[in-house]
């Protein structure tokens, strides 16, 4: 038995190395790659089943989000999360006041329109104490928690828009449930659910990239 634990581990040591060596042989670029299949395949989602994200789920995506990469490792950023479909909906109503008379009434009236946050079942907001890193700071930890949420099998959008309808009378009540500490602002907000549409990627400019020789 001890004998053969010892071949065991040697045969799996031996693997190990092997795949390693191979890898390093190998044109990386061309094997397949979890992290670049979910870069390319995560795309904003604004239709969605009606169940929230199950917190088991939303906890890793909040822990990816919060391991983003920071200046300094500062973290001067809130996260908050709003599932209750009462608070969505009642936000909503008071939003679809605040935007009477204008192109965004017209959307709120139509038939596929749930909510004002793109018809998500769950809302992450982001807040940032503002300073010379922390709008990078809180774009990249959406960046990791729209890219994990995709590997979870949750669709997501970044929202800014819905933003403004907490700076008005209607909207104070709804920022200040959110309980951010003195001296943070809602920098943005994630949309996030089981996906009811599948939209096509859209077109991105390649030339803005250039390598400087
Ligand atoms: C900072 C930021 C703000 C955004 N605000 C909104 C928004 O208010 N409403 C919306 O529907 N999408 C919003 N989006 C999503 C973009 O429209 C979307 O990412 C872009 O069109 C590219 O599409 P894709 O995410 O499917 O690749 C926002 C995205 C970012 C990064």
């Amino acid at each position: 038995m001890k004998k053969f634990l010892i071949i065991s581990a040697f045969t799996a040591f031996a693997a190990t190395g092997c795949d390693a060596q191979q890898t390093a042989g190998n044109d990386p670029t061309q094997e397949k790659n979890q992290v670049i299949e979910t870069i390319m395949a995560r795309r904003s989602i604004r239709a969605y089943k009606p169940q929230p994200v199950p917190h088991d789920v939303l906890d890793k995506i909040l822990e990816c989000g919060i391991n983003a990469p920071n200046g300094m490792n500062a973290q001067q950023w809130e996260v908050r999360v709003v599932d209750s479909k009462e608070w969505l909906d009642n936000a909503t109503a008071a939003y679809k006041k605040t935007v009477a008379g204008t192109p965004a009434e017209k959307a709120a009236a139509d038939p596929s329109f749930v909510n004002m946050f793109r018809n998500a079942p769950t809302v992450v907001f982001i807040a940032h104490k503002p300073g010379p890193c922390t709008q990078v700071d809180c774009g990249l930890m959406a960046g990791n928690m729209v890219l994990a949420a995709h590997s979870l099998g949750i669709g997501s959008v970044c929202m800014m828009g819905p933003l403004g309808f907490f700076s008005t009378p209607e909207g104070k009540p709804y920022l200040e449930s959110l309980q951010l500490s003195e001296g943070y602002d809602l920098l943005l907000c994630i949309g996030m659910g089981y996906a009811d549409e599948q939209p096509a990627a859209k077109p991105r400019n390649r030339d803005v990239i250039k390598y400087i020789k």
